[in-house]
C-alpha cells in the first residue's frame, strides 16, 4: 500500500543531510561549549556556525539568534521575556484570536499575573486588519504579537504593515514564524519585527529545538535561569547536535526556498482545483491567495474530518484535520470558529500540508481517494441530501 505523508505541518521529516550533520556531535564531538579544552571549542565552534546559518535564513545577525527548545519555547521567552522586563512600564499585550495555543495559553498565564491582553479579530478568510491592530493599542501597551502564517488553514498576515503601526507608536513587535520560515521568504528587516519565532521540526530539522531572534538592543527577562548562556537570554548547556541540525535545515531551506515554494505551490493548486472540482459542496477555509504555499484546508459538508482522516490513513494517506496541535480536544477549532464557520462544518474539514517530497501522482491519488471516501460517507449519513 502506499505510504504518503502530507501532514508536514504537524512535523516535516529530518532530511538525511540534517541526521548526517547531526551524528558526529552526539558520536564524536561531544562537548560542552562552555568547556574550555578542545572538546568544548568544537562544540563552541559548530553553536557559532549554527547560529551564522540560523542568521542567513530570516537575514538576522547571528547574536540576534537565541536557541531554544522549540516554537513552543520561543514564542514564551517572546512574550513572558518581555512582559516580565517591562511590567512596570506597562500591562498591555495585542495577539489575535487565531494564534497557536503557544502564544494564546501564554498570554492566558500572563492575563492571570495581572497583563491585560486584547485579541484582535480576523476576517472570513483569517485576516486581520492592520486597523485593528492600531484600535487596540494604549499608552499601557508593551507587545504586539501576531503570527505570520497560520498552522490549520494558511493565511498569511501583512507583518509588515502591522510592525509599522506598532514601532509608529512605541511597541514592541513579534511574529510567531514557526509556519512560514522556510516556505516562504521570511527576512526580519523587511518585516520589521523585533522577534520572530523558529521551529527546526517544521523544515525537515529535529524536534525539541528552536529559536527566537531578537533584535539587537531588544531586552528581555530570561524564563530559564542557571548560567549566562545565550547571551544571558535562555540558561543551559546548548543542544549541540540539535542546534547543529537545525542550522543544516535552515541552510537546506533557503538553498531550496525557491525550488520548494514553487513545487508545493503547484500541488497545492492542483489538489485545491482538483478536490473543489469534484466534490459537491466542499469549500476551501483561509485566503485563497495569502495563504502558506503548501496548505490546502477544506471542508465538506456532511461528513467528519475523523472519519476522512480514518479512512484516508487505511489507504496509506497521513493528513490532518483542523491543527494537528489540537486534535487531541473535541473542540472546535478556535481559528475556524473566528472565522464564523458553524460547529457542523468545522468538524468536516480536513488538513493537507505538502512538503518537498511529494509528488503530483501522490496528488492524484488522494484526491481519487478522497472522492470515494467523501461519496461513501454520505451515503451513509441521514443528513445529506440523496441524489
Ligand atoms: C504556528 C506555530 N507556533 C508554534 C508551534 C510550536 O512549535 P514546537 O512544536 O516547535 O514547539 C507550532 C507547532 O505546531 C506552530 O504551528
Amino acid at each position: 500500500m502506499a505510504k504518503i505523508y502530507m501532514d508536514n505541518g504537524a512535523t516535516t521529516k529530518p532530511d538525511s543531510e540534517v541526521v548526517s550533520a547531526m551524528l558526529p556531535y552526539y558520536n564524536e564531538h561531544f562537548g560542552n561549549a562552555s568547556s574550555l579544552h578542545s572538546f568544548g571549542q568544537e562544540a563552541a565552534d559548530a553553536l557559532d556556525r549554527a547560529r551564522q546559518q540560523v542568521a542567513n535564513l530570516v537575514g538576522a545577525q547571528p547574536e540576534e539568534i537565541i536557541f531554544t527548545s522549540g516554537g513552543t519555547e520561543s514564542d514564551n521567552l517572546a512574550l513572558k521575556g518581555i512582559a516580565y522586563l517591562k511590567k512596570n512600564a506597562g500591562k498591555h499585550i495585542i495577539t489575535s484570536v487565531i494564534e497557536h495555543p503557544a502564544i494564546l495559553n501564554t498570554c492566558k498565564n500572563l492575563q492571570d499575573d495581572g497583563f491585560r491582553v486584547t485579541y484582535v479579530p480576523v476576517d472570513d478568510q483569517g485576516l486581520i486588519d492592520p486597523a485593528a491592530v492600531e484600535d487596540a493599542i494604549t499608552d499601557d501597551t508593551i507587545l504586539v504579537s501576531i503570527m505570520h502564517g497560520n498552522n490549520e488553514i494558511g493565511t498569511i498576515q501583512p507583518i509588515k504593515e502591522i510592525s509599522k503601526i506598532a514601532h509608529d507608536r512605541g511597541v514592541l513587535m513579534h511574529t510567531d514564524a514557526v509556519q512560514s520560515v522556510g516556505k516562504i521568504a521570511v527576512n526580519v528587516n523587511d518585516l520589521d519585527v523585533d522577534m520572530l519565532s523558529i521551529s527546526a521540526h517544521k523544515i525537515h530539522g529535529p524536534k525539541g529545538v528552536g529559536a527566537l531572534y531578537v533584535r539587537k538592543g531588544t531586552r528581555l527577562e530570561s524564563l530559564v535561569k542557571g548560567g549566562g548562556h545565550e547571551f544571558g537570554k535562555r540558561a543551559g548547556t546548548e543542544n549541540i547536535p540539535g542546534i547543529v541540525g537545525l542550522a543544516k535545515a535552515a541552510e537546506l531551506a533557503g538553498q531550496r526556498l525557491d525550488d520548494d515554494a514553487s513545487h508545493v505551490t503547484k500541488l497545492r493548486d492542483a489538489a485545491i482545483t482538483k478536490i473543489l472540482g469534484s466534490i459537491s459542496e466542499s469549500y476551501l477555509n483561509g485566503h485563497p491567495t495569502q495563504r502558506l504555499p503548501n496548505n490546502v484546508h477544506l471542508r465538506f459538508s456532511y461528513v467528519e474530518g475523523e472519519s476522512l482522516l480514518m479512512l484516508l490513513d487505511m489507504k496509506g494517506v497521513a493528513v490532518s484535520t483542523g491543527s494537528a496541535c489540537s486534535s487531541k480536544s473535541l473542540e472546535p477549532s478556535h481559528v475556524l470558529t473566528a472565522l464564523g464557520i458553524p460547529p457542523e462544518q468545522i468538524h468536516g474539514s480536513l488538513r493537507i500540508t505538502f512538503g518537498r517530497e511529494n509528488t503530483m501522482d501522490e496528488v492524484d491519488y488522494v484526491v481519487e481517494s478522497l472522492v470515494g471516501i467523501v461519496e461513501k460517507l454520505r451515503a451513509m449519513s441521514p443528513i445529506a441530501p440523496k441524489h
